[in-house]
């Protein structure tokens, strides 16, 4: 490819835009779309036209006029506040990202009721809650202790019951008693613990508002980068116990941090629900792995557990409830079953491919109301490791990677000095290297020889060597972030097996790339991946871009929506049983099918 002109390498500008009612904001780069701003925070806008600008169905407003725009057409040049009809949705009232989640009828599975004191004695105020509720209640050992403790205090007027609602007697079992009137503090945490990845989030239990979330490297990875190396770390009780210790440790440096963000009390938290994948499950349960390894790769156990904060050793209210979603089989975890829950999947109408991209990457497909699911081994390379100077999305990270006409931009996070690259970035820079001729369709680098004539100056001299392989760098001079054959090679190996479990998937029920009607983007990164570069490098099946929707973390959806309202425990019940696993390692050309999906 041949290009023209003198332009220098810079960094975009950026503008910010909000989104109402969904309450989400993005920093995006100038002559961005609003369409894809929307898409960035996981609002998944109608684009039927295709984005040509000719059906309508993607309107939305601008504030504070009310000015109505085509999403998919309007380029931000500015700071902007928009606010999204429901009729441009693609989701209507489905619920995937943060923004649609208040839709959801709040039904938790912990609640508080308040009591005017008359009395300490637990058998009256057992009954006088069995009548002013009309439910049954019964009061835990632990409720009956606090009582006693709080009649030695002569001006308490008023306790709050802490009540788990206890579905077989379909009334609340009293686990707490709390001084005074604490009705509106009641939190819960919706966890997922990625192998690589682990986000917490925090949510206000009596209104359904997302307060915040965090996110951390998963500490295990020092004992191995992927589960077969935890799951090869944890061959002794001991080992196990020290890697669940590790996770624990983790989520309550999470819980801690949400805690000081927002000004609230751990011990106001009284519930954390928990998708990941099965080695995840069984490590933070403390149940065996050494099987998960080994044909058959059964899991100890794919039943969902209630169990307490204290019991596990959780930094939250100790009474609180820990919930572990179920598991499908022993690799395709409770994260599947939340994106599931998410995407409301037995409800979808056209054939449906659901990616979720991971360390072990999960995928779905819903045709004729018949669900199926695989899993592959991806690898960690699309969230940053492996990669000589990746890493998660954070500050200093290169986001993107787009070519102008005489070099390439690059977008940082945060618009500070690239340091690193992370998942998005990644995946942009081999599809502009492979554009550019950089790189072949082996994966190998061109020499700076062969590249003259044919690409810019200023993009050869970008060719060097690092660690004596070639490489190409990608930030701005004084900034080395740099790609390297090994790079190249460990996103070759990370696509080719997503790709080819998709292939295989599709291959099993006899479906072209073209009979996918839609396809569904999830992964705590999946928003900032650019369609046309995820299609470019061979990630995705060969379909239209306006197929391909983003939904974001679609696990920490579902395991919210798991949080907030407890019918959808049931649902991932159904699910967990609708959805058929196809192991794919077993399919006779699982090799061939995969050694051609390396290639780009
Ligand atoms: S007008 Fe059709 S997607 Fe915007």
């Amino acid at each position: 490819m041949l290009l023209g002109g003198s332009d220098c390498v810079c960094s975009m500008k950026h503008f910010t835009v909000n989104f109402f009612p969904d309450d989400k904001q993005v920093v995006i780069h100038k002559g961005a779309t609003v369409l894809e701003a929307a898409g960035q925070v996981g609002i998944v806008l109608n684009t039927t036209c295709g984005g040509r600008g000719t059906c309508g169905k993607c309107a939305v407003f601008l504030q504070p006029l009310g000015q109505k725009i085509l999403a998919c057409q309007y380029e931000i040049q500015s700071d902007l506040t928009v606010t999204i009809p429901d009729s441009s949705r693609f989701f209507k009232q489905k619920i995937l990202s943060e923004g649609l989640r208040r839709d959801i009828k709040l039904n938790p599975a912990v609640c508080k009721k308040t009591i005017t004191v008359e009395s300490f004695d637990p058998a009256q105020i057992e009954a006088f809650l069995n009548n002013r509720e009309d439910k049954k209640f019964i009061l835990a050992n632990s409720a009956i202790r606090k009582l006693r403790k709080l009649s030695c205090d002569q001006s308490c007027q008023f306790v709050t019951a802490v009540c788990h609602i206890n579905i077989k007697d379909n009334g609340y079992k009293v686990v707490d008693f709390e001084r005074g009137d604490t009705v509106e503090e009641i939190w819960g945490i919706a966890a997922d613990i990625g192998t690589t990845t682990v986000v917490a989030k925090l949510v206000d239990m009596t209104n359904n508002k997302s307060l915040a979330s965090e996110a951390a490297l998963n500490p295990q990875i020092k004992y191995g980068d992927d589960v077969i190396s935890r799951i090869n770390y944890a061959n002794t009780d001991e080992k196990l116990s020290q890697l669940q210790q590790v996770i624990i440790t983790c989520l309550n440096r999470l819980t801690a941090k949400l805690c000081r963000r927002i000004g609230i009390d751990k011990n106001n938290i009284y519930e954390m629900t928990i998708a990941c994948n099965t080695t995840m499950n069984h490590i933070f349960l403390g149940w065996p792995v050494k099987q998960l390894g080994q044909a058959p790769y059964k899991p100890y156990s794919s039943e969902a557990v209630n169990t307490t904060a204290i019991n596990m050793g959780v930094d939250i209210n100790p009474l609180g409830n820990i919930y572990t979603i179920e598991n499908i089989a022993g690799f395709i975890g409770s994260d599947t079953i939340a994106v599931a829950v998410a995407v409301d999947i037995d409800n979808v109408k056209e054939t449906t491919l659901v990616v979720d991209i991971g360390t072990n990457g999960e995928i779905i497909l819903a045709v004729k109301d018949k669900f199926y699911c695989a899993s592959c081994a991806a690898g960690p390379a699309l969230e940053g490791a492996r990669i000589l100077q990746g890493s998660r999305a954070v500050k200093g990270a290169i986001e993107a990677v787009i070519m102008n006409e005489t070099d390439i931009d690059i977008d940082v996070i945060g618009n500070s000095p690239a340091i690193s690259i992370c998942g998005s970035g990644l995946i942009d820079a081999v599809a502009v290297m492979l554009d550019l001729g950089i790189i072949d369709s082996t994966g190998r680098f061109v020499s700076p020889q062969e590249l003259k004539g044919k690409v810019p100056e200023k993009i050869i001299k970008r060719v060097s060597t690092v660690d004596s392989q070639p490489a190409f760098k990608l930030s701005k001079d004084g900034q080395d972030v740099f790609l390297t054959q090994k790079d190249i090679r460990e996103t070759q190996l990370a696509k080719a097996a997503i790709r080819a479990g998709i292939k295989l998937l599709q291959k099993k029920l006899e479906l072209a790339d073209s009979d996918i009607d839609c396809l569904l983007l999830a992964g705590a990164f999946g928003n900032y991946i650019r369609k046309e570069s995820a299609l470019r490098i061979g990630l995705l099946p060969d379909i239209a871009c306006e197929k391909i929707h983003f939904i974001g973390n679609a696990a920490s959806s579902g395991a919210e929506m798991i949080l907030l309202n407890r019918h959808f425990r049931s649902k991932a019940t159904e699910l967990a049983k609708k959805i058929e696993y196809v192991e794919i390692a077993h399919e006779a050309d699982f090799s061939m099918v995969y050694a051609d999906c390396m290639l780009f």
